[in-house]
Order: structure tokens, then sequence, then C-alpha cells
């Protein structure tokens, strides 16, 4: 029931996107003596008195699920947990000592480090933009195109990755924990039943442990649950916009975005020369097709799509309606949007 409603939404936005388009001139032209025409093609439909869209549980239950108070028994993998973070804050993982997870991945900053590409041990940058690690143990998979199934299987890549920590071969890593007093006695209270516990898959399954516990549930997940003041008249004229415009279709469920790939340019083509997808797949049509990211925290991890290439949070909203949806929005769209989207930043953290 549920999927099949998701899908006659998503039929309908998408002869929607199509039809709009035809109207893009119009809208465009329409745009500068009134902020309620952009994107709201309900006409009058902008504040939140809206008819037959109203947001109903129902509604808000076919998009989205609350964040989950946690998905890991933090009590019985206490030291998994705690060998985790401590690795992942760790900068000998790295050859010269200087690079950890946190450095691209910084804790303290809500899991990214806040440039468009991130320098490694040498200081040279891959094409692609650090995507934050909080609720990414949520995400279908991992990385920008799903490479690696779990955070468990996806922190074993970047200590070996000759631009990330440099690592030379599993061989050095284990051996130079070996090396580490404190480490022996952490790994060995956490692979208890294990002879030999510093391996390195180990080092996979504690720092996905941890990763597992950076969940950052927002006022959002409180307005889901049903506090109607949990969210102010904007950020619910936000969150409006957002499903009635189409950006529902690709960032759904918990992690609003993070569980399907899609093509970047669905509509409107977009200029990239990373293809996405396509590199693992060799499939045609994942041409430049990448997970759709998690937009939790989203007003927070700046800048914006696989290449950083987008600096602000305005132009990433612009540039989606445009290219997924075929629509150019003014600024009464952007504004209410992302005061929604602020609306999904961990709580205490806003
Ligand atoms: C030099 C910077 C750098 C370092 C160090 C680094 N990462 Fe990353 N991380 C990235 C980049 C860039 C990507 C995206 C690459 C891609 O998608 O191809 C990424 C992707 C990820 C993802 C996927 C998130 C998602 O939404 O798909 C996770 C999880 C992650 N890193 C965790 C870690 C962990 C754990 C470590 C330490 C073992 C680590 N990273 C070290 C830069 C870094
Ligand atoms: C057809 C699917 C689709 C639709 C519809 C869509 N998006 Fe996206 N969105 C994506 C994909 C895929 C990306 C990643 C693009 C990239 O990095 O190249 C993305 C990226 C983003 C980002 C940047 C995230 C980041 O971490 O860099 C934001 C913000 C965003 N979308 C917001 C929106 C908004 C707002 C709408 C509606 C106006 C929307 N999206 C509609 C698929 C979609």
């Amino acid at each position: 029931m549920k999927i099949f409603v998701l899908l006659a939404f998503m039929l309908s936005s998408y002869s929607y996107a199509q039809s709009s388009h035809d109207h893009q001139g119009d809208t465009k032209k329409t745009d500068h003596h009134s902020g309620m025409h952009d994107g709201d093609h309900h006409g009058g439909m902008g504040g939140m008195h809206g008819g037959h869209h109203q947001l109903d549980k129902n509604t808000l239950k076919q998009f989205f699920e609350p964040l989950p108070a946690s998905i890991i028994d933090e009590k019985k993998n206490e030291a998994l947990i705690a060998l985790g973070k401590k690795l992942y804050l760790d900068p000998r993982l790295s050859i010269n000592d200087q690079i950890s997870c946190s450095s691209c991945h910084r804790l303290d900053n809500f899991g990214v480090d806040s440039q468009p590409t991130s320098p490694g041990h040498e200081g040279k940058r891959g094409g692609r933009n650090s995507p934050t690690t909080m609720n990414a143990a949520l995400h279908i998979a991992q990385f920008w195109d799903g490479r690696a199934k779990d955070v468990e299987e996806q922190a074993l890549g970047p200590i070996l990755n000759p631009i990330e920590m440099g690592m030379p071969s599993e061989a050095a890593v284990v051996s130079k924990l070996k090396k580490i007093d404190e480490y022996k006695s952490l790994f060995a209270e956490a692979f208890k039943d294990e002879k030999d516990p510093i391996q390195y898959k180990n080092i996979g399954k504690a720092i996905g442990a941890f990763e597992r516990t950076l969940l950052t549930p927002s006022r959002f997940d409180d307005f889901l649950k049903g506090d109607q003041n949990a969210l102010d008249e904007s950020e619910k004229r936000g969150l409006q916009k957002f499903i009635h415009m189409g950006c529902v279709t690709c960032h759904n469920g918990v992690t609003i975005g993070g569980n399907s790939y899609r093509k970047i340019g669905l509509v409107e083509p977009y200029e990239t020369t990373d293809m996405g997808r396509f590199e693992i797949t060799g499939i045609e049509t994942d041409k430049k097709v990448f997970k759709v990211p998690s937009l939790r925290n989203i007003t927070k991890t700046a800048p914006y799509f696989h290449d950083g290439s987008v600096a602000t949070l305005d132009e990433a909203i612009r540039e989606m309606a445009e290219h997924q949806l075929g629509r150019k929005v003014g600024p009464g769209f952007v504004d209410d949007v992302k005061a929604f989207l602020g609306s999904l930043t961990g709580k205490g953290k806003e």
C-alpha cells in the first residue's frame, strides 16, 4: 500500500515536472514580483491552509520515518564501540600519523570537513566531497556510488587508499597496531572470543559499530512523532513545498535520502565528468547515477554535491529543482525549504 501510494506520487510528480518544464519561462517571469509563485504550483497554496494538501499524519508517514533511538545494542557492544571511537580518532591509522577518519569526517563538525574535496596524507585530493558519517550507517550502502555495502566494509577502504590514509597493506596496519600496548587490551576486550583479535577486518567491525552510534535526532523527528509545535510556520511551509515539488520522491525515508540511487540531471542534464555508479556496474543507465544523499544536518555540511562544487544550500536547492524536476524556483521557495531543512539538524547542535 505504502509503495503503491509512493509510486503513484512519483508518477504524478514526474509528469508534473515534465509539464511544468514547458512553463518554465512563465514561472521565471512571475518570480520577481512574488515569492509565492516560485515552485508553488497550486497558487495560493503556499500557506498552511492548503485544502487537500495538509500535512496530516498519514501523508507524512508515507514519506518519512523518525530516527530510531538506537541501531546497535550500546551496552552489549560497549567495548567494541569504545575501540571503534578510538580508532576513528587515531591518526596512527595513516602512514604519516597525521590523518584520521575524523580529519575528513570531523566528529565536532557534523561528520564533515567543510571542504569541497579533502586532502589526504600527502595533501592530495580525490575527486569527491567527503559525505557526513552522521546517520550514514542507515543508508542502503556507503559512498556516493554505493560501492561498499555497510559502514564496517567501508571503514577498511580509506586506511589503504593511497591518497587518503596511505597505509601500504592490511598486514602493515595490523603490525603497527600490535605494537601499541593500549590496542592489545582494547581489541582483547572487544573481541573476547578471539585468540588473535588484532585483525584487519576487526578494525572495520569496531569503527562500524562506533559509526552506528552516530545518530542525530532532530526537531523534525519530534514533529513526525506528533509534536505539532516542533516546527515553526516557515519550516512547515518548507516541508509542504518539499513534498509538493517532488523533492520527497528521492529524499525520503528515515534519513530523508540515503535509500536509493538516482541520476543527477534527471530532467535537465547536469555537467559532470564523474560517472557515479556506472564506474562500479558498467551499466549504461548508471551513468551519473549517485546515491541520493541524506538531508539530515544538511544546513551544516556545505559544500554540496558529489564533487563539492556547490557552495551554498540556496544554490543546491535551486540546482535540484532545475536538474531533477525541471523547475525554476525563486527566493520564497528556497527560504522555506531551507528553513525546513534546518529542522533536520541534530538537536542541541542547531
Ligand atoms: C582524506 C579524507 C578522508 C579520510 C581520511 C576518510 N574519509 Fe571517509 N570519505 C571521504 C570521501 C571523499 C568519501 C566519498 C568517496 C566516494 O564516495 O567515492 C568518503 C566516504 C565515507 C563514508 C560514506 C558515507 C556515505 O554517505 O556514503 C563513510 C561512512 C566514511 N567515509 C567513513 C570513513 C572512516 C570510518 C574513515 C577512517 C577509517 C574515513 N572515512 C577516512 C574522505 C575521507
Ligand atoms: C530524482 C531524484 C531527486 C530529486 C527529485 C531531488 N533530489 Fe536532491 N539529490 C539527488 C541526488 C542524486 C543528489 C546527489 C547529486 C550529486 O551529488 O551529484 C541530490 C543532492 C541534493 C542535495 C545536496 C546534498 C549533499 O549532501 O551534497 C540537496 C541539498 C538536495 N539534493 C535537495 C533537494 C531538494 C530541495 C529537492 C527538491 C527541489 C531535491 N533535492 C530533489 C536526487 C534528487
